[in-house]
């Protein structure tokens, strides 16, 4: 936990330090730079562009919770009624499985509110990329 908490204030200046440099008006909201580190921890069971054990990623931002058509979901995500933006993302990737009661994401989730936002501001961005998600 020491360790942990060290790196939680480095990576605390080191965003402070990037917003300080970076920071204008259209500035979002988190590091995209970081967040595609952190994806790391997704990445053994996701991929953006194709089913994994988890679903693709690609086109997640607004779109319902269980729906890419041809990845078999938990009756749990199928029934949940979300749809994935910042928000839901966020209440989401706090503790998967409190917030989908049922769902087979094995993911214990991330309690970090400020690599949260990272995750997620890279998320956004890689998930619209027409480089990496091709329409389908
Ligand atoms: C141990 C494997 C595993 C890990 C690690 C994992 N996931 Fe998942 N994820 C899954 C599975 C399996 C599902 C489908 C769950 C279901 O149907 O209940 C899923 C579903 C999802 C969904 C819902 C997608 C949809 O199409 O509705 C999102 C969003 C998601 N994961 C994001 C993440 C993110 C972000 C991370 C990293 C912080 C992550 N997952 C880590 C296995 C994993």
């Amino acid at each position: 936990m020491k360790i942990r908490s060290h790196c939680h204030s480095l990576l605390l200046i080191t965003s402070a330090l990037l917003l300080a440099a970076c920071g204008g008006a259209n500035a979002p909201q988190g590091d995209a730079a970081h967040g595609k580190e952190l994806y790391a921890q997704c990445a053994g069971c996701h991929e953006l562009s194709k089913n994994m054990a988890g679903p693709k990623h690609c086109g997640l931002m607004g779109r319902a919770a269980g729906s890419v058509s041809d990845y078999a979901y938990s009756e749990a995500m199928l029934d949940s009624g979300i749809v994935w933006n910042e928000k839901t993302l966020d209440e989401f990737l706090i503790a998967p499985i409190a917030y989908v009661n049922g769902t087979r994401m094995g993911f214990a989730g991330l309690t970090n509110p400020t690599d949260r936002a990272d995750l997620i501001a890279y998320l956004r961005e890689a998930t619209s990329d027409p480089a990496i998600c091709s329409p389908d």
